[in-house]
């Protein structure tokens, strides 16, 4: 990115990754100033803007990027969104309303020199999370699971002072607060698909953090591996699903996954077929979180065996029986299917002998 102004800096994870030799994915960008004025006056193609933010999106080379104003923030309310206080204000007032000291660094993109107000190259050496200063887990406890997500990702551990900062956040959780961010972190952290990193959510209490009473599932064996297994669309939710959720703003797909799994709890499964069935109905999300909780070996055993027999005829081979589409159907593939389940060697030519034999 070939953007450069002198009061314009590469700000947060970006220059983090950078001294630790990473690629980084998003690259923020701050101004020192107004952005939205700097975009107009250096003649930017202004995609997008916010002035009660101070962000403006441009198009540069063909990409687009979002700059922000430097700000600094207020917490009206402990845990709840922050509100802009003052747009342009100086940098080092941006930096220190931030997360942790690592991710306080910013690099100016004219000179590339790195501005640390807050000895973050030493924590980033010595691999320490660092709060800037005592308030921070209370306005934005997201920050504790942000804390867990970098160590996860870096191996970087908490100083000792932010520890007993988080101790003391977790060990008085005012639950009058905003989930967004709450469920934002814990899908990043969760997504990264470590058993270890779940333990350390449960042993240090992280978990308190998804709301009031929540229960301390008892673990029958590995997500990671079930998840290797299977591949499934939203990794996150294996983990995070194994807490009550009832105060996400979970989407549809989201909230299908926890009633199944609800179902499957309630559910008497006594023959394989039952399982099969059953398991194959639902959400393959559902069926890791339930082995998880309950019956390990049984869904370990649907994922990696029985999940893959399934029949070889399809519905244009029906038609092509002169068949047609509708309630028979829907019978025809049952029968199939549990003929599939008792014989999965059945080859395609024996299945439709099979459906010939018995339907026409
Ligand atoms: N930040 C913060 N408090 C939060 C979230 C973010 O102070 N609850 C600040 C940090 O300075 C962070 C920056 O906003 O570096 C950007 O946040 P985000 O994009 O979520 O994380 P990155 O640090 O960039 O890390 P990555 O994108 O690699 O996960």
């Amino acid at each position: 990115m070939n953007l450069k102004d002198e009061n314009l800096y590469y700000v947060g994870g970006v220059v983090r990754d950078e001294i630790l030799g990473l690629p980084s994915l998003d690259i923020d960008f701050c101004y020192e100033g107004n952005a939205i004025e700097f975009a107009k006056n250096s003649g930017l193609n202004i995609v997008k803007e916010n002035p009660d933010f101070g962000t403006v999106r441009v198009l540069y080379e063909g990409q687009e990027i979002d700059i922000a104003s430097t700000r600094t923030e207020t917490y009206p309310q402990a845990g709840h969104l922050p509100v802009v206080d003052k747009i342009g204000c100086p940098l080092k007032d941006d930096l220190k309303r931030r997360d942790f000291t690592v991710n306080a660094m910013a690099k100016n993109t004219l000179t590339g020199e790195i501005v640390d107000y807050f000895n973050s190259k030493d924590d980033l050496k010595s691999k320490k999370l660092r709060v800037l200063h005592q308030n921070s887990f209370i306005d934005d406890p997201s920050r504790i699971i942000r804390a867990l997500k970098f160590s996860a990702r870096f191996g970087f551990g908490l100083d000792d002072c932010t520890k007993t900062l988080q101790e003391e956040c977790l060990g008085n959780i005012n639950y009058d607060m905003s989930y967004h961010r709450i469920k934002k972190e814990i899908k990043e952290t969760f997504n990264l698909n470590s058993d270890k990193l779940l333990r350390e959510f449960i042993r240090s209490g992280i978990y308190k953090l998804l709301g009031k009473n929540q229960d301390i599932p008892e673990i029958k064996g590995s997500a990671e591996n079930l998840i290797n297994l299977v591949k499934p669309c939203i990794c996150w939710i294996v983990y995070a699903g194994l807490f009550d959720l009832s105060n996400f703003d979970l989407t549809k797909e989201e909230s299908d996954i926890i009633e199944w799994v609800k179902k499957l709890k309630r559910a008497n499964i006594s023959s394989e077929w039952n399982l099969y069935r059953l398991f194959s109905e639902s959400p393959i999300e559902s069926v890791i979180i339930y082995g998880l909780v309950r019956e390990y070996d049984l869904a370990y055993h649907y994922l990696k065996s029985l999940r893959s027999i399934k029949p070889l005829v399809n519905g244009n081979d029906l038609i092509n029986l002169g068949i047609e589409q509708g309630k028979l159907f829907k019978e025809i593939f049952e029968f199939i299917t549990e003929e599939k389940f008792k014989n999965p060697k059945l080859s395609k030519e024996e299945e439709l002998a099979l459906i010939k034999n018995k339907y026409l």
